[in-house]
């Protein structure tokens, strides 16, 4: 017993576990109850964008199922639960009109969560950009900043006396990257000019949402997360390449909230390139953040590149065993990103909002799905994590992505990342080996 408690690693006292999910992702319902069209329902069915074809049609059916993915929730043992809204379910046009029905459906969600003990972490943007905004140019105009912080304001009223964290955007560097840069996800751009104000609306549609958010609840707690991993040349010769990426992927969504500018090293370059940038547009982005969410998976590596902007280009390194999805398994890299958040930005509260792996589960004879690398992989990054609380970061929680199996974006439902086995076919739910470990780690607030 004394050998048991000596070897574990436990966690701070008021320490948050939980799982995390995203509307699309899981939902389905897509045209129901008066739910407008996202950007990621044309994507789908514009076809020859997604594996097999597969579209979020369905899904989890998440929106018909939640009861039962509350008690699922409750069983593993998770202080909480980070899910994001569905911006077109409430507002069908982007702006303007509400749709009651589809807020309706958050409410009963979070009753059901708090009836089981859990508290709400909520996004208010996973990628399901309302259509009729696209059509007006969505996030590559201004005018998208004005609509988010209304759409913002609408969801803080009617849900602020049971939500106080809310999360704005889910990582932006995803939006513009591949959505508007590599194209491979909604709405599909390749275009380094449309990447580019995008970033800048992006910044700007957190910092006015932050503002409203806190105007109507002072006491909420606002954030925004970002997809970080450290930044690695390939060879000596890419240093440069690798300060530069840095900056474009991870500074540049930091950077503006917490000092106000964008990083030094692409400032002039971004000024250049975007004639729409206010000076004063900084002040409103500045002290934006009263925590930060961290979604991280691997390391980034990065050569150089002959075009001056961005100046690298992102590689499928090797190096270490690799997940489902061709990714790195790097735990120390979540060591690294939090002390270089705590050196870099004064140490703020920090959420790991996501973290986790695909790999190919099978169910074996006994029914069961013994995901033995999903374990290691969870204890190898929460070890990491332990060590950076052991050494000063203020990391306040962390959140498994993801709760069930669900639609991975452009490689439809090829890759599994949830601790939850879901048949598709049957939407019948399964507890990995994964999720059971995850559940002692929960309840005992850490691991051996
Ligand atoms: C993210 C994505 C998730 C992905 C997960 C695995 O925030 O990175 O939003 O939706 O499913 O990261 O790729």
């Amino acid at each position: 017993m004394i050998n048991k408690v000596i070897g574990m690693k436990k966690f701070p006292e008021d320490f948050v576990w939980g799982v995390a999910t995203s509307a699309y992702q899981i939902e389905g319902a897509w045209n129901e109850d008066g739910k407008g069209l996202s950007i990621w329902d044309e994507f789908c069915h514009r076809g020859g964008k997604i594996a097999n074809g597969d579209t979020g049609d369905i899904a989890c059916d998440h929106y018909h199922r939640y009861k039962e993915d509350v008690q699922i929730i409750q069983k593993l043992n998770c202080k909480a639960y980070r899910f994001s809204i569905s911006w077109p379910r409430v507002l069908p046009e982007g702006r303007g009109r509400v749709n009651e029905k589809g807020l309706d459906f958050y409410k009963r969600l979070i009753d059901e969560l708090y009836a089981h003990g859990i508290i709400p972490f909520v996004t208010l943007y996973h990628w399901d950009l309302p259509l009729a905004l696209e059509k007006q140019g969505g996030w590559t105009k201004r005018f998208i900043s004005d609509a988010f912080a209304e759409y913002a304001e609408i969801i803080v009223k009617s849900l602020k006396d049971r939500v106080k964290h809310w999360t704005t955007l889910n990582e932006p560097l995803v939006i513009y990257g591949a959505g508007y840069f590599s194209g491979v996800h909604a709405p599909g751009y390749k275009s380094l000019y449309k990447s580019i104000k995008v970033i800048h609306n992006l910044l700007l549609s957190h910092a006015k949402a932050y503002h409203a958010i806190k105007s109507i609840s002072p006491s909420a707690q606002v954030g925004i997360v970002n997809a970080l991993s450290p930044v690695v040349p390939e060879t000596e010769k890419d240093k440069k390449a690798a300060m530069l990426a840095e900056s474009y992927t991870q500074r540049i969504f930091l950077d503006p909230f917490f000092k106000g500018a964008y990083p030094s090293l692409i400032d002039k370059k971004l000024q250049f390139l975007n004639r729409d940038i206010r000076d004063d547009d900084f002040t409103l982005m500045k002290n934006t953040c009263d925590f930060l969410g961290v979604n991280n998976y691997t390391r980034m590596v990065v050569k150089k590149t002959f075009l001056p902007v961005p100046g690298f280009a992102i590689i499928k390194s090797k190096s270490y065993p690799l997940t489902a999805m061709g990714w790195e398994i790097y735990p120390e890299g979540i060591y690294r990103l939090c002390t270089w958040i705590k050196n870099e930005y004064g140490n703020p509260p920090v959420y790991i909002t996501e973290n986790g792996a695909a790999f190919d589960d099978v169910i074996n004879d006994q029914g069961e799905i013994v995901d033995t690398q999903r374990i290691e992989f969870l204890k190898s990054y929460l070890s990491d994590v332990h060590a950076a609380i052991q050494d000063g970061c203020n990391i306040k929680g962390y959140f498994v992505w993801s709760l069930m199996d669900n639609f991975e974006w452009a490689e439809g439902y090829t890759k599994r990342f949830g601790i939850i086995y879901v048949d598709y076919a049957t939407q019948k739910r399964m507890i990995k080996h994964s999720g059971t470990w995850y559940a002692s780690v929960c309840a005992q607030n850490g691991f051996e």
